[in-house]
């Protein structure tokens, strides 16, 4: 099975992906950072604790990482994943399981140094932790397998902005750092794959593990109810879990690679990842960019992964 980290803002989705990651039996996951983005670094620490300890992985070491954006304030989306950033759900449990003492990059320099050539890296928040890695060891890309990462949107409307998704746009300076690092393999699993992967009442009322239905009820409550009121479809889309899915099952994915690069320096288009469709600037390719996705599989293979 793969070797990963899974980087996390934990977030009501990234939660869902962590239960993927674990639940599925299919990774090596040597550890969790977690970073400042849809919540603080403090409380999407905590979030992914508690997490762990649902999936029955409390062994798996956590690791905090950047406290903010690399230059820019922290941008929270308490709209979306609630004011705790699990839509409320878990509320009153005080985890046991407690984060490591060291820093979250650092984790990710020494991880991929001591297996180089065969990490992947599943990154579902702002991409401040792995470019700060990428300052502490410019070589790290030599040594990595895999960069996966959700964020960003080639065709269609932001989340955020009119055109930007919010992982990208919350620290656009570290995903320019990241695209243009130089990774062998760097595959975008940006919104337009992910808002076809929309999760519904209907499957949650599949899931046959009491603690993970209502949890997953629970955490989706006001998750559903937002995208509902943002587009008209009662569901939620899966964003981080996909990244995570395509990392089990790369299969589930059409990709293509272009040149892609960031916006950051745009009074509407901040953190617009622009991708040279048609190769005007002739630059080779640099990102593995995933246009269509089976969604029908990956939501089959997601329910069944959380009821094993
Ligand atoms: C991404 O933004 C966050 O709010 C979600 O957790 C996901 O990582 C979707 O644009
Ligand atoms: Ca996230």
């Amino acid at each position: 099975s793969k070797r990963v980290i899974l980087d996390v803002d934990t977030g009501i989705d990234d939660a869902l992906g962590i239960l993927l990651a674990v639940k599925s039996g299919k990774l090596k996951i040597e550890g969790v950072t977690t970073v400042c983005g849809n919540v603080s670094l403090e409380q999407a620490t905590l979030n992914t604790c508690k997490i762990l300890e649902l999936a029955g992985a409390e062994d798996i070491p956590v690791y905090a990482g950047a406290s903010a954006p690399l230059i820019r304030k922290s941008h929270y989306e308490h709209r979306v994943h609630g004011s705790d950033g699990l839509g409320g759900a878990l509320s009153d449990r005080v985890p046991v399981k407690q984060p490591e003492a060291g820093f979250g990059p650092s984790f990710i320099v020494e991880t991929a140094l001591r297996y180089s050539g065969d990490l992947t890296l599943i990154m579902t928040a702002p991409l401040t932790n792995l470019a700060i890695a990428l300052q502490q060891c410019p070589d790290l890309p030599r040594h990595i397998r895999e960069v996966i990462y959700m964020g960003g949107v080639v065709q269609g409307p932001g989340n955020v902005t009119p055109s930007a998704e919010y992982n990208i746009y919350a620290d656009p300076e570290a995903a320019r750092l990241v695209v243009d690092a130089g990774f062998e393999s760097l595959t975008q699993v940006g919104l337009d794959v992910t808002r076809k992967a929309l999760l519904t009442e209907g499957h949650i009322e599949l899931l046959t593990e009491p603690a993970i239905r209502n949890y997953v009820q629970e955490s989706t409550a006001i998750y559903i109810d937002r995208y509902e009121f943002v587009n008209g479809v009662r569901a939620c889309a899966l964003h981080d879990p996909l990244a995570v899915g395509v990392a089990i099952w790369p299969e589930l994915v059409e990709a293509k690679e272009y040149f892609v690069d960031v916006e950051t320096t745009s009074r509407l288009n901040d953190g617009r990842t622009v991708c040279d469709v048609q190769n005007r600037l002739g630059h080779p390719p640099n990102v593995r960019v995933c246009e269509q996705v089976d969604s029908e599989s990956f939501l089959d293979r997601f329910i069944s992964s959380l009821n094993s």
